[in-house]
């Protein structure tokens, strides 16, 4: 999307990318526009389907990896024009429609064809699909090319790296689209370059490159020396060094491609030693002996050079001096040697030279082929044996029903020089022929689609160079015919004879002058022996110079015999296929060269053409340099006007509804996103939806099958295009986020597949965990069970984890529910049955242990304390009825400190010590009147204190009793044994710390068994012999008080149940 807007921007910004849009179809536009876009190195602009390429002389970026991906099936006019757009376009239309297409790639020398065709070659090597088996076929034909062009190219004054034949490059695919093999058609080599340069010119380049990269070894072996100015073949253009060749650098090329297309070591001395053999047959010198018949020089050691001549083409060195010096006339039966004079000496060595080197550029094209060939595919046969020129018939594939081809067509350009000779000629011929044939078929194309299409068409005039092809080879009245009679004929046929004859025959000609016919003015610019051709790219004038000589190509019988014998494969193998024994006169060079352009022109109308029209930007090879003169001169010779207006003439643009309807059907609600129907019907309601005017567009016919929409002015397309810049940004937007969305949910299905599937993982785990672990507890509860239900009997293996598990459980729970307290004798878990005995042992031991901590706990004063408390049990408990109440009640030491004890009492018992003292009431014996007193008990005796008197002293020893009551009351009797009638009876107190004061009393008297707990009434003796009574009862308010009988009545509450 980025590449094709920035196409599209690259249109506003630098001209137009394709002539046919430009509003003006004028030279000056034209050439404005091409200017613009040179001078922004974009070389390369269209003209319809027809590639218009500038040479910049400068290496561009353009041609890597990355840009033939963006140009891989991609349309035409999506991309900027490109010279890989057109090489595709061709691939796939070869491979839509399996048809043959060839690539027409034409233009001066220096014009950039050659460098064209090899970046066609690059980039269907690099972008078809291909297998390693098909990669080594493709390397060959990719090094063909450096081989081809250092025995066929040579510097000239037009061009550093001039093709000096022409090439005619089959590249075969299957249905595929797999590159499977190549096949080179090759056209007159400029020969005479090997004997003769002109000034500023080289040889080609091999010469040099073996010179300056062959090893010393190589160069020994061969007698050759380094130094190139002694060899006269390379001598004469003086120009011995280009700075923009590396001779070296090529050489190792050349070697390592001679490897690739599979020439092996033998074959490849042998090429070399022709090389080195025609370098030293150039230094072979003759001087006329005084009949004036040619001898070998003999200074500078002449036979040396000759000498390497044999050696290096195997033959024998004096059959070789005599065929270079004589002449062998066949008589009747007899041969006769005639001596050469010098001229026809230094011609003999000349076109021995040029034969032997000619020869093997034709044998290094059969190998290249060898290599290069599609062996199930095609074979072709090799015919012509006289010159160097076409020699191949090509046949087509053996299975054309599954191979295609494109060819590519690289040939010399045209050339002007200041002396041309009979190359030129030919050279300029061909260029002739090309250009009538691209003429033919744009025209025709053009004529036949408009025709196809029911379309109305005005007919462009342009210049049709018919004329000057039949001037040159009309039958019986054409140069080239007037040329071969003058070769034939018998007679003292010259040069200047030949132009005579032109002369004659040409008279009126409008493309032909020369001297004789020329006006005035015109003659001064021609030489007596000049002729001049009004060709189609502009004037030449030749040189008839050679033309006879050069047109025979003539080699010498002997010569020719000799080479069959040489023991240098190659010649053998190039001169024993000639029929050395024919009689009959081996065709002329111009007319092996016409016919040869006859068959190529066959070849060429049965394919689909493209073209590429390369033009030169200046003439001093810089870069940057764009030459208006120069090139508007290209523009013209090369018909782009013509052309441009024959494209623009009736429509200026047409588009097949498919492809119109693909490109701008998202300008209309009806055709978006996809027109359903016919396209032809979709492109209709597309345009009327767009508001073209009948008169701008017209569809192609209803009745034949039409095809096409052809639109009449640029803007009308402009504008389409314009609208469709605008709508391309939101259908961009809207495609990025359909994109997205569609990105998104294929993560979002990725993640929840993903996600799905873990789940499933993870469950299964789970399951299987759960499964295990199920199975598992069956197994240890189906133990369990059977544990518990042989529990009852004696350890087994069934009931022996059980047992264990029981008595383990059994601990632990016990463990957790031990009691807490002595007191506690509930809480102890009741065992099973195997643990009975077990847990009545623990039980006791956790009592001893529990009393154990608790007596430990005990102090002095606690344990005195319960001691008593002991003693109170023993007496009470069970038998008084507020017994229960006491208990939590702790006794103390004394309830009356010696401060509250009178002084004068206390002075009274100071020998005795206090042991208790304890406030409380006390009955009169008389009345039972309550009086208080203070108890005191001392060691030996218990005293009633009033105040500062001590009313009664009781001693230990007279205590025979303690009475109290089993009721809640606190009356304690304290029975005293009183035998004298004036002596105090037994005591009745009334006392809040009843039991408290008895066990106090007990311990300090050692009276335990002394006391009694009485129910109903408790018998007191007042004074000996006179008793009474403490009765007791129940009631709901407690009460003492003195009955009617005179007995005490104590009411006591009941008490409360714990
Ligand atoms: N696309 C290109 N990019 C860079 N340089 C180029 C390009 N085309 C041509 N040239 C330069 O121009 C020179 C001449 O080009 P090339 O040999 O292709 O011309 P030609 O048309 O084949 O001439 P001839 O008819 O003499 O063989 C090249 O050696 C190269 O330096
Ligand atoms: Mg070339």
């Amino acid at each position: 999307m980025l590449v094709v807007e920035g196409a599209l921007n690259a249109r506003n910004q630098v001209g137009i990318q394709d002539f046919v849009l430009l509003d003006e179809t004028s030279e000056a536009a034209f050439l404005s526009n091409l200017k613009k876009r040179f001078c922004k190195d974009l070389i390369y602009t269209y003209i319809g389907t027809l590639l218009v390429s500038v040479n910049p002389y400068k290496e561009l970026d353009i041609y890597n990896k990355e840009q033939m991906d963006v140009y891989m099936g991609v349309n035409f006019y999506e991309l900027p024009p490109h010279i890989y757009a057109l090489a595709d376009n061709a691939y796939h239309g070869m491979l839509a429609d399996f048809s043959n297409h060839f690539i027409l790639i034409s233009g001066e020398s220096g014009a950039g064809k050659t460098e064209a065709s090899k970046k066609i070659l690059q980039y269907y090597a690099v972008s078809c699909p291909s297998t390693a088996l098909l990669n080594t076929v493709r390397d060959k034909m990719l090094m063909s090319n450096p081989v081809l062009e250092a025995f066929g190219n040579a510097k000239t004054l037009k061009n550093d790296n001039s093709s000096r034949f022409g090439k005619y490059m089959d590249i075969q695919f299957d249905s595929q689209g797999d590159a499977l093999g190549g096949h080179i058609l090759n056209y007159l080599l400029e020969k005479s370059r090997v004997v003769h340069q002109n000034h500023g010119e080289r040889n080609f380049h091999i010469f040099y490159q073996l010179l300056d990269g062959g090893e010393e070894d190589l160069l020994q072996q061969l007698g050759l020396e380094r130094d190139r100015q002694h060899y006269s073949y390379l001598t004469q253009g003086e120009c011995a060094v280009v700075p923009s060749v590396d001779d070296k650098k090529d050489w190792k090329t050349v070697k390592n491609a001679l490897q690739v297309i599979d020439i092996d070591a033998i074959h490849t001395n042998h090429l070399f030693g022709i090389v080195a053999s025609v370098l030293h047959l150039g230094n072979v010198r003759f001087e006329p002996d005084s009949k004036g018949h040619a001898s070998l020089n003999n200074q500078n050691n002449p036979n040396a050079e000759l000498h390497w001549v044999s050696h290096l083409l195997g033959v024998d060195a004096n059959s070789l001096q005599e065929g270079l010096t004589y002449r062998k006339i066949e008589a009747k039966t007899e041969q006769v040697l005639s001596p050469f004079l010098l001229d026809h000496a230094i011609y003999g060595r000349d076109a021995l030279a040029k034969a032997i080197y000619g020869h093997t550029f034709t044998w290094l094209v059969n190998r290249i082929n060898a290599s290069t060939e599609n062996t199930v595919s095609s074979f072709f046969c090799q015919t012509g044996q006289t010159l160097c020129d076409i020699v191949f018939f090509f046949f087509p594939f053996q299975d054309p029903s599954k191979k295609t081809v494109i060819g590519l067509l690289d040939i010399y350009g045209f050339e002007v020089f200041n002396i041309n000779s009979f190359e030129q000629f030919c050279i300029n011929y061909c260029n002739e022929k090309l250009q009538q044939l691209f003429i033919q078929l744009t025209l025709k194309a053009e004529q036949e689609e408009y025709e196809a299409e029911d379309i109305e068409w005005e007919p462009v005039h342009f210049f049709n160079n018919k004329i000057i092809c039949d001037l040159v080879e009309e039958r019986h009245r054409g140069i080239i015919s007037i040329l071969d009679e003058e070769c034939l004929r018998p007679g003292e046929a010259t040069d200047l004879t030949f132009l005579e004859r032109l002369e004659e025959q040409m008279g009126t000609h409008p493309h032909f002058v020369s001297h004789k016919l020329a006006d005035k003015k015109t003659r001064r610019t021609l030489e007596r022996g000049d002729f001049r051709l009004l060709h189609y790219a502009g004037e030449v004038t030749y040189c008839v110079v050679g033309f006879l000589d050069k047109n025979n190509d003539l080699l010498y019988k002997n010569i020719k015999d000799l080479m069959c014998q040489s023991k240098n494969a190659i010649v053998r193998q190039c001169f024993s296929c000639m029929d050395p024994d024919s009689r009959r006169r081996p065709e002329t060079v111009a007319t092996q060269f016409k016919s040869s352009l006859l068959k190529l022109t066959e070849i060429l109308v049965a394919k689909d053409a493209w073209y590429i029209r390369c033009l030169k930007s200046n003439e001093s090879k810089k870069p940057g340099q764009f030459d208006e003169a120069l090139i508007r001169h290209q523009i013209k010779y090369l018909g782009l006007m013509q052309h441009l207006r024959v494209r623009r003439a009736g429509f200026a643009y047409r588009r097949k509804y498919e492809v119109f309807l693909q490109r701008y059907k998202a300008l209309c609600p009806a055709t978006w996103p996809h027109w359903r129907g016919e396209p032809a019907d979709g492109v209709l309601v597309l345009v009327r939806h767009l508001g073209y005017f009948p008169n701008e567009y017209k569809m192609g016919s209803w009745i034949n099958h039409r095809t096409k929409i052809f639109i009449r002015h640029p803007r009308t397309l402009y504008a389409t295009e314009d609208a469709f810049e605008k709508c391309k940004h939101q259908l961009a937007t809207r495609l990025q986020a359909k994109y997205k969305g569609y990105r998104a949910k294929g993560v979002f299905r990725k993640q929840k597949e993903a996600a799905t599937k873990i789940e499933t993982c993870w469950r299964g785990v789970q399951a299987r965990k759960e499964r295990d672990k199920r199975a598992w507890a069956v197994k240890v509860i189906k133990r369990f069970i059977k544990g518990y239900m042989t529990r009852g009997q004696a350890k087994v293996t069934d009931n022996s984890e059980y047992l264990v598990f029981v008595r383990q459980n059994y601990l632990n729970r016990l463990q957790d529910n031990l009691p807490k307290t002595l007191l506690d004798k509930t809480t102890w878990l009741s065992p099973p049955h195997v643990l009975a005995e077990t847990s009545e042992l623990l039980r006791k031991l956790h009592y001893r242990l529990m009393v154990r901590k608790y007596v430990r706990g005990i102090t002095t004063q606690k344990k005195t304390q319960l001691q008593m408390k002991l003693i109170a049990s023993a007496m009470f408990k069970g038998k008084k009825e507020s017994y229960p109440q006491s208990v939590a009640q702790p006794f103390v030491d004394t309830r009356i400190s010696d401060e509250d004890i009178n002084a004068r009492v206390l002075q009274m018992l100071r020998n005795e010590h206090i042991k208790y003292a304890v406030p409380m009431m006390k009955y009169d014996r008389n009345g039972f009147k309550r009086r208080p007193r203070q108890l005191i008990f001392t060691q030996a005796a218990a005293y009633m204190v009033e105040e500062a008197r001590i009313k009664q002293r009781i001693l230990y020893t007279a205590l025979k009793g303690i009475s109290v009551s089993n009721l809640t009351d606190s009356i304690v009797v304290l029975h005293i044994t009183c035998e004298d009638p004036k002596e105090k009876g037994d005591l009745v107190l009334q006392c809040n710390h009843l039991f408290e004061l008895v066990t106090k009393l007990c311990i300090i008297a050692n009276k335990q068994n002394v006391v009694r707990v009485l129910q109903g009434s408790i018998k007191v003796e007042i004074q000996a012999g006179k008793e009474s009574a403490v009765e007791f009862s129940t009631g709901p308010e407690p009460m003492v008080y003195k009955a009617k009988n005179g007995h005490l009545t104590v009411v006591a509450t009941r008490a409360r149940p714990r």
